[in-house]
């Protein structure tokens, strides 16, 4: 018999990813690299597998304006997409990390938030991506092979001028290092303006004199 079938994709998990363009990604990752360098410098010691990340204030220095101005531009049009533009959104906290080879980031989501990110400033040419978790409690679907319905796990490429959104409460880790040279990462998050002013603020505080 001869039936109409269609495959409606129920319940995704959006993913929105990113690229400066790749000239203009070199300078402006160049003056990244070095504003997180001055406020790391002198790198302290870190246990193994660990790395060296900033105070979360990134988005108030006036050194990272445009950093935040970038993050509220993409912010925006995920907003559009999710249909929540016409509630007021806020950066929440902004961070860098750089990742010597051997480090990594254990699973976790963001909390108190609505939508994270990263962007990548440096990254190796090899051996270095980002890892999110399936969602869904239960995956009962018999595996004879990995695929996008199957697999429980998805890889985000990164490079150098990526920038990827998710929903806070999708969880993520960042694997080992496995490349030659140093990954530097600028994380962030957002919430509604509203609920981190009143309910939930932010609980890092500000660094003195970072301005
Ligand atoms: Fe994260």
């Amino acid at each position: 018999m001869k039936v109409k079938q269609e495959i409606q994709e129920l319940f995704p998990t959006p993913l929105w990813v990113v690229d400066l363009p790749p000239a203009e990604a070199v300078a402006f990752n160049a003056g990244l690299k070095a504003e997180i360098e001055k406020i790391i410098s002198p790198r302290p010691k870190v246990p193994s597998g660990s790395n060296w990340q900033t105070p979360q204030d990134l988005h108030t220095r006036p050194a990272f304006a445009d950093f935040a101005k970038l993050v509220e531009q993409v912010a925006a049009s995920v907003a559009q997409h999710l249909q929540v533009e016409n509630f007021p959104m806020m950066i929440t906290g902004c961070w860098a990390n750089i990742n010597p080879p051997g480090s990594y980031h254990p699973t976790h989501n963001h909390p108190n938030n609505y939508l994270s990110g990263v962007y990548y400033v440096a990254v190796p040419p090899t051996g270095t991506h980002l890892l999110f978790q399936d969602p869904r409690p239960v995956m009962i679907m018999p595996r004879t092979k990995l695929g996008r319905i199957t697999a429980n796990a998805a890889i985000a490429e990164v490079r150098p001028g990526r920038m990827v959104f998710f929903p806070s409460w999708l969880r993520h880790h960042v694997p080992s290092n496995e490349g030659p040279t140093e990954r530097i990462s600028i994380a962030f998050n957002l919430m509604f303006t509203n609920f981190a002013e009143t309910i939930a603020p932010p609980m890092w505080k500000p660094t003195a004199g970072n301005s």
